[in-house]
Formats: structure tokens, sequence, C-alpha cells
């Protein structure tokens, strides 16, 4: 079922933010020989921070750009021999695309169009042998879940917030490409990630920097919608394999089989805060406070991840509970990295956000 493929100058696109960050550090310290040029135009999400330990390597270079730059795409692909793309750059959260939808259509569809565009006419010159593009794509784009069954790669898509729908329209022209061009498209479709570098507007960050602020702990309705979270170094570690070892033009879902109710989550987070502050058991849970729903809001997502691990030989290695404790013991360390990142904008964001909701 899969083939072999060797990368030697990988252009990874949103390399500063969450997941790219992660993947880099991780993809680069086990892939020495491999060259690594990082797209990213840096936007709230984007900290170059998060990319300390190989900013000084050869075998790495950051260019600040758009990936809606074709210009700027074509030299650096041409520039650089590519012979990979991992596609993380997007704007990843549902919240702000509720609120402001056309620069997720902007970055999201046309920027990957862009891509592909570039990255076609790139293999098509003779610059490379071979070639392999990653979209980095998510479990939302499959809609929402009622209490049973899960996501396979055969499930319709169905998006319903107008972050996964954009993201459906960008794996929808990675599957068109491969199709219509026999262009070497693979698609990733994983579950919510948690991890070091998460900017705290997602669940988990923000609730851990609330903690530390004194500040109510926002829970959307009823508190009982359900995700399937993952570590994020399980994602890269996936995210590697479909890219050496995927085949062209299939879509493989990534999920770590771990559902929990946003309430559960949230608990458990204010638990392990209080003994890990020392503070008197039940301190951060008095923080809680519902808020009016997220329009629109997915019930449950749960991935089916039988294809990655029997075709792949992918299994998540993290168990939740040392990833969630190694997770909030790392934000407790990076206070700065928090402080940094949720200067300026932030604040505005944060304030016009959670006063819709009340
Ligand atoms: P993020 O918001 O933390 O990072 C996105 C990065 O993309 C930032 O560094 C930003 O500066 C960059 N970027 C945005 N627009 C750009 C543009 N036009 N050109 C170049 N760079 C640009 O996102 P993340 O959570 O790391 O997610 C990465 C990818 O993984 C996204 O495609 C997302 O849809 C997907 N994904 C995320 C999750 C999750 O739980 N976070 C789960 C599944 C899939
Ligand atoms: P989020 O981290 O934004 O990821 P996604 O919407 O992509 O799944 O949210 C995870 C879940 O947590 C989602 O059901 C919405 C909920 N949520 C809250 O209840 N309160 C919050 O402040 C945030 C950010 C999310």
């Amino acid at each position: 079922m899969s083939g072999s493929f060797t990368p030697h100058a990988v252009l990874v696109t949103g390399g500063a933010g969450f997941i790219g960050s992660n993947f880099i550090n991780h993809f680069m310290a086990g892939n020495p020989g491999c060259r690594v040029v990082n797209l990213d135009t840096l936007t709230y999400a984007g900290n170059l921070e998060n990319l300390r330990s190989v900013e000084n390597k050869s075998n790495y270079r950051f260019v600040k750009g758009d990936i809606s730059d074709g210009g700027l795409v074509a030299a650096l692909l041409h520039d650089e021999k590519i012979d990979a793309v991992v596609h993380f750059a997007a704007e990843s959260h549902v919240d702000r695309s509720i609120m402001g939808p056309e620069v997720f259509v902007r970055t999201n569809v046309l920027g990957t169009q862009i891509l592909l565009e570039e990255s076609r006419k790139h293999l098509q010159s003779g610059c490379v042998d071979d070639f392999r593009y990653l979209q980095i794509s998510t479990d939302e784009v499959y809609g929402s879940l009622g209490k049973t069954g899960y996501f396979t790669e055969e499930t319709p898509l169905a998006a319903n917030s107008p972050y996964s729908a954009s993201k459906a329209g960008a794996d929808l022209l990675a599957r068109a490409y491969h199709e219509t061009f026999g262009f070497p498209a693979l698609t990733t479709r994983c579950s919510n990630n948690y991890g070091p570098y998460q900017f705290p507007e997602k669940l988990i960050p923000l609730m851990i920097h609330n903690i530390l602020a004194g500040r109510e702990l926002p829970v959307y309705g009823d508190g009982q919608n359900i995700r399937d979270w993952l570590h994020v170094m399980d994602h890269s570690m996936a995210v590697e394999t479909v890219l050496k070892k995927g085949r062209p033009g299939r879509v493989y879902n990534i999920g770590g089989n771990n559902e929990w109710k946003n309430i559960d989550i949230v608990n458990l987070v204010c638990d392990l805060m209080d003994r890990k502050l020392e503070k008197a058991p039940g301190t951060s849970n008095s923080l809680i406070t519902f808020v009016k729903d997220r329009p629109g809001h997915d019930r449950r997502y749960a991935i089916d991840a039988e294809r990655i691990k029997r075709e792949l030989n992918w299994e998540p290695s993290y168990t939740f509970e040392r990833g969630i404790g190694e997770t909030i013991d790392w934000y407790l360390d990076n206070r700065e990295w928090t402080d940094q990142v949720t200067s300026g904008a932030y604040r505005d964001y944060y304030r016009n956000m959670y006063e819709a909701r009340q």
C-alpha cells in the first residue's frame, strides 16, 4: 500500500505556529541531512521563539512571507530544490473564523491553491526527480458526530464553521490536483492537538493561562461537547510517517482515541493546576463560568485512525496523563512565552470575544 520517499529539502509552511514549529523541531532532530525552509508570514499565531533550537543550524532557513505570494513560493521551490512541501500555514481558530471569515478563505483556500499550483509547475519543470505535497488538515472537515460512531477517511465532508469550510475547500483542491494533474498530494486529517507552544486562544492553554491570571474559565454552552485529543509530538511523528511512507492521493486520519467532554478537560486542568501550584483543591474550579455557546458548535469529534495504523504502522505514543502533565509543566516553566504572545492585539481579541459571550 505504501511507498518510500526520502526528502532532501522540505518547504514547511506555517512553521512558526503551534504544530509547524513542533514538527520542525522534531523533524530536524531526526533528519540532520535534510534541509528545511520555513515560510511563515508571522501572523499573531506565528512566533520565532518556538524555533530557537534550530535557528542557527546550517540546514535551516526562515523566510518571512505569505503562501499567497506565488512569485516568492516559485523562487523558493526552485532555488532550494525543494522536493517536499508540508503545508501547515493557515488561519486555525474557529472563533476567529466566526468573527471574520474572509481571511480564512484567503489564506486557507486561495493560499493553498497558489501553493499547489507553484508546486505543480516546479515538479513539471523537472528541477527535482520526485516530490511530495502534504496537506495538513483537520477532522473538523467531517462536521459533527452524534453520541456514537467515528470519522473514517470515507466520511463525507460536512464542514460547519467558516474555518472548517475553508479547510475542506483546501482539501478538495489538493484532491483535485492529484486527480486532474497526477500531482503527488497527500492529506492528513488530525483531531485536536495539545502541547507546548499552542496559542492561548485554544481551550487547554487558555484555561492554563486564565488560571494563572485568576481570570474566569469560559466554558461554552453546557460543556458536554466532545473532542479527541492528541499530543502534538504524536501528530508530528504521524506527519513525518505519511510524508515518507504515505501513498500519493491518499487521505490519512490521525487521532489519539482519547475523547473528552470539554467540562471534564477543564476540571482536570483545574485539579492538576491546583496540585502543581499548591493551592487548595477546588480553587481553580471556582473560576469556571458557563458562557453563551459558540454558534454552530460541533457536538462531537472522534477519529477512526485504523488506516494509518494498518498501512503505515503509526500509533500514538503519549498517554494523555503524561501529555497533559508535561504540557501544564511547560506552560508553568515558560510563562514569559505566554506573556509575550498575549501582549498587544490579543488583549483586544480576548475582550471582544468574551464580551460577546456574556
Ligand atoms: P497556528 O494558528 O498555531 O499556526 C499557523 C501558522 O501559519 C502561524 O505561524 C502563522 O503565522 C502562519 N500563517 C498564517 N497565514 C499564513 C500565510 N498566509 N502565509 C504564511 N504563513 C501563514 O495553527 P496550528 O494549530 O499550528 O495548525 C497548523 C495546521 O494544522 C493548520 O493547517 C490547521 O488547520 C491544522 N490542524 C490543527 C489542529 C489543532 O488542533 N491545532 C488539528 C488538526 C489540524
Ligand atoms: P478549541 O480549542 O477552540 O478547538 P476546536 O474548536 O477547533 O475544537 O475548542 C475546543 C473545544 O472547547 C470546543 O468544543 C470549544 C470549547 N471551548 C470552550 O468551551 N471555551 C473556550 O474558551 C474555548 C477556546 C473553547
